[in-house]
């Protein structure tokens, strides 16, 4: 047990799958994973562990933000031996050729600050992902006909945000999509050698304004949950 997990140990796995949401986390194990049983219930984060195709896995939500994705990537990796982590979550699309509905692979995550950055100082770190995995995913979503867009994402500290400007030079630089915790899991990963991936599908557009209804938000988290699966666990 640690601060916030309370589960035993060898109750986690070493492939861990991180929705934001506890209640996709217990959604996906009960429609995923075999013998899904609950390790975590802490301050409402749930987490389960079951298996998929024989192979161990926990699917633990992280929370909104990296403040708290952090404590639970820190705590996964350094108390409970996870060695891979993937974010699957949403995000906001920041380029006119990337659509709602479409599924964006993290190759680096920008952002303006991580709980990380205090540990830095004068370092600019690059958090990335680690590549096997995002090959991986890859071949897994081209696998289910879909084509993901591959590269970086923006991991923000806000979802209201008041600077514009950012967006735009976000939008310049190329940055696919905007969500709010990747960058603090590559980097928290990366310090403590397990490797971590971040797969999201458009939920809204900041250019249009569209958004994904919400009767498409559950098929749309599941192929995400799949390509994660598929990721971890190549045939
Ligand atoms: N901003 C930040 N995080 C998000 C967004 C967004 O527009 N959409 C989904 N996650």
């Amino acid at each position: 047990m640690t601060v916030h997990i309370g589960a035993q140990p060898g109750d986690i796995a070493e492939t861990v799958l991180m929705p934001g949401d506890p209640y996709r986390a217990k959604w996906a194990a009960e429609t995923f994973l075999e013998s899904a049983q609950c390790v975590n219930e802490v301050r409402g984060m749930l987490g389960f562990t079951g298996t998929y195709k024989g192979n161990p896995v926990t699917i633990h939500g992280s929370g909104m933000g990296m403040p708290s994705l952090s404590i639970y990537a820190n705590e996964l990796i350094r108390d409970f031996g996870a060695k891979t982590l993937i974010r699957i979550g949403s995000c906001g699309g920041m380029q006119p050729h990337v659509k709602i509905r479409d599924v964006i692979i993290a190759m680096t995550a920008t952002s303006l600050n991580t709980p990380s950055m205090g540990l830095f100082k004068e370092v600019n770190f690059a958090p990335s992902a680690d590549w096997p995995l995002l090959r991986a995913a890859v071949q897994a979503a081209e696998a289910m006909g879909q084509s993901p867009h591959v590269g970086g994402i923006y991991s923000s500290d806000v979802f209201y945000d008041e600077r514009p400007d950012l967006t735009e030079q976000m939008t310049r630089h190329g940055i696919l999509g905007v969500e709010m915790e990747a960058a603090e899991l590559y980097t928290v990963a990366a310090r403590l050698g397990a490797r971590a991936l971040a797969i999201l599908t458009v939920s809204d557009h900041l250019q249009t304004g569209e958004a994904l209804p919400s009767s498409e938000r559950e098929s749309s988290f599941g192929d995400m949950v799949q390509i994660a699966l598929d990721a971890a666990f190549p045939a």
